[in-house]
């Protein structure tokens, strides 16, 4: 199962990822997470020391294992016969959630025609993943509309675009909708987050509506989310936080969808 979660920054999509990762990985499924947003920070959902975040070198830095994975001796051509089981043996990072963790680093020029070498190796990595029936991918995207489309988000299972009642939240993630169609893909669904009274889950819904997006479902504005993240401490080992048991509510939904 390869999952991914789109939407405008700051609207819950890495909570949202790591919440969905764990939940595979505690139904027992090998659970990898990617973290593909320039800014990365899903190793603090996942459980990390902000310090231990701090160190992770992403791969598209990892000169060593670019230039193996690629080099052919020959400028401009890339050799890309690897296998990318083993960039997830030799580069995923085990987090106390039990998720393995995977800093993708500089992605933005995913399919626009650069072929330089991080871009290569990143790019066939997300294509050529292969997902046993035991295991799962979960991706935290770039914010925005960068990845969709592109070759990142095309291989995956469903694309779950997040968004909040703010009407900026959701017409980024009308547009992130318009792209994932007309690029073919078939199973998006719509996570309303934040949600603090009816009146906001009403505006996500009719929005939804208006422009024939399925809603998945709501994951409530909970306040414990906030103070986890200012304490630096990922809100997720805590199962009694009402947030975390509607993105654990999300990941039932999934699995039951897939069988
Ligand atoms: N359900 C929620 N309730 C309260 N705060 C939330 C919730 N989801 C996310 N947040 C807060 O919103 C901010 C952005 O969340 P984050 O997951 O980092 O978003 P993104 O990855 O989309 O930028 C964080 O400060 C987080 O604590
Ligand atoms: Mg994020």
């Amino acid at each position: 199962m390869k999952i991914a979660v789109a939407g405008k920054g700051g609207v819950g999509k890495t909570l949202i990822a790591g919440g969905i990762a764990c939940g595979f990985a505690v139904r027992g499924l090998k659970t990898i997470g990617i973290d593909a947003d320039s800014s990365p920070n899903l190793g603090l959902t996942l459980g990390l020391s902000a310090e231990e975040t701090r160190k992770i070198v992403p791969i598209s830095d990892n000169q060593p294992l670019i230039e193996t994975k690629t080099s052919t001796g020959y400028g401009g051509v890339y050799n890309l016969h690897f296998s990318v089981d083993d960039i997830v043996k030799q580069y995923s990072i085990p987090t106390p959630l039990g998720v393995n963790l995977i800093v993708m680093g500089t992605v933005r020029t995913m399919g626009a025609g650069c072929m330089c070498a991080p871009t290569a190796v990143i790019r066939a990595l997300l294509r050529h993943l292969v997902v046993e029936v035991n295991e799962a991918v979960v991706m935290d995207l770039e914010a925005g509309v960068e990845h969709i489309g592109r070759g990142t988000s095309r291989h995956v299972d469903d694309l779950l675009i997040v968004a909040d009642s703010n009407m900026k939240s959701l017409e980024i993630a009308k547009h992130i909708y318009e792209l994932a169609v007309s690029a073919g893909m078939k199973s998006l669904h719509l996570v309303g987050n934040r949600v603090m009274n009816d009146v906001q889950r009403e505006t996500i819904q009719t929005f939804a509506d208006q422009n024939g997006i399925h809603v998945l479902s709501y994951v409530p504005w909970d306040q414990n989310v906030i103070e986890s993240d200012m304490l630096g401490v990922t809100p997720l080992k805590n199962k009694n936080v009402q947030a975390v048991k509607a993105i654990d509510d999300v990941c039932e939904m999934l699995l039951n969808k897939s069988t």
